[in-house]
């Protein structure tokens, strides 16, 4: 196997579903179909992020969503692109998505058996200065063919049958999990393809990091105060750890796969469960850090148990290095 051997083993992300999903014949393909449309959207929104300055595509739509937040050019740019690379990929039949107040439920004529989650665009604070934001997804199969409805899509975490996010930074990576370990590809702009750089991701079982947005702390329980404060001042002589917070989710979270440590957006007086959406937000990012050998923890419960009442409902969410999430559960088990 001489040493440039791999440069030709191209291993795209397409070739490596249809292997992984040739281990399951029942999928006929249609998961590599619409895994296919969601890689087309990613590579439409990393071109329009890359040109967002030049393009005039920067600043905000004159719109508000549902979550009462100002949409951005780029928030609404890509829903509309994510939500008609779906429905054209003829594979799913009912779409949430962060930007649209009701769900999306697909015409009869082009609906598959697989419902999507998506935040098209993670991290909208972050567009105008350019810091990396991203796209976060999460699948669920459809359990009978019947006529979808919503409580089709309420599902816990765990069901999920497979959960990615694109980061637009430096380069664009996309991280992907169908619930066999965690894998990392990267967007060759030349080939337009994307290339698989890191194969089975496995999360550090402890890390020095901590991601936090300490601009809440006055109004933190004291199961995070105290987490918190033991990063900051450790009891047992260990060193301190670093804080890094990039406040793009996607960010945040791809740093403390690839590094360890732990990621957190807690509960505080102002807002009792988080701001973190649940479906396309905390599902995907739990799921991927779970197979990646991490944990995510809501404060009360293993995050992928949650099971969802309504498609926006939000939750506290501690995830990240095995050891580090096990540190906050004690606490919160003390505060019981
Ligand atoms: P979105 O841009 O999709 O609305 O998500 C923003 C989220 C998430 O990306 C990030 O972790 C969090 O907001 C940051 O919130 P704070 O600015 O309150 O720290
Ligand atoms: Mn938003
Ligand atoms: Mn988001
Ligand atoms: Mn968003």
């Amino acid at each position: 196997h001489s040493a440039d051997a791999h440069r030709t083993d191209l291993m795209t992300i397409t070739r490596y579903v249809l292997n992984e999903q040739s281990k399951h014949p029942e999928s006929r393909g249609d998961f590599t179909i619409l895994l296919n449309h969601i890689v087309l959207g990613c590579k439409f929104v990393c071109s329009a992020v890359n040109k967002a300055g030049l393009a005039k595509l920067i600043g905000l739509a004159g719109e508000t969503n549902v979550q009462g937040e100002e949409q951005k050019k780029l928030d609404v740019l890509s829903n509309e692109v994510f939500v008609k690379a779906l429905v054209s990929s003829g594979r799913t039949c009912i779409l949430v998505s962060e930007e649209d107040e009701e769900a999306t439920f697909v015409e009869p004529s082009k609906r598959g058996k697989y419902a999507v989650v998506f935040d098209p665009l993670d991290g909208s604070s972050n567009i105008d200065c350019g810091v990396s934001i991203g796209t976060i997804f999460g699948i669920y199969m459809m359990k009978d063919d019947g006529e979808p409805k919503l409580e089709d899509v309420l599902q816990p975490g765990k069901n999920m049958v497979a959960a990615g996010y694109c980061m637009y930074g430096s380069s664009c990576n996309l991280v992907l999990s169908t619930g066999r370990g965690v894998n990392g590809f990267t967007l060759d702009p030349s080939l337009g393809e994307f290339i698989l750089t890191h194969p089975d991701i496995k999360v550090p079982k402890k890390g020095k990091i901590y991601s936090v947005n300490e601009g809440n702390a006055s109004n933190w329980d004291v199961a995070t105060a105290k987490f918190v404060e033991k990063c900051k001042f450790p009891k047992d002589g260990s060193p301190a750890k670093s804080l890094r917070y990039i406040g793009s989710m996607v960010a945040d979270v791809h740093r403390t796969l690839l590094y360890g440590g732990i990621f957190l957006y807690p509960a505080d007086k102002k807002s009792p469960n988080g701001k973190l959406r649940v479906l396309y937000e905390v599902f995907p990012m739990s799921f991927l850090m779970e197979q990646a050998g991490g944990q995510a923890f809501t404060g009360k419960e293993r995050a992928l148990d949650l099971v969802p009442k309504k498609i926006h409902e939000r939750s506290p969410i501690f995830l990240g290095s095995y050891d580090d999430v096990e540190a906050i559960k004690a606490l919160y088990a003390e505060q019981q």
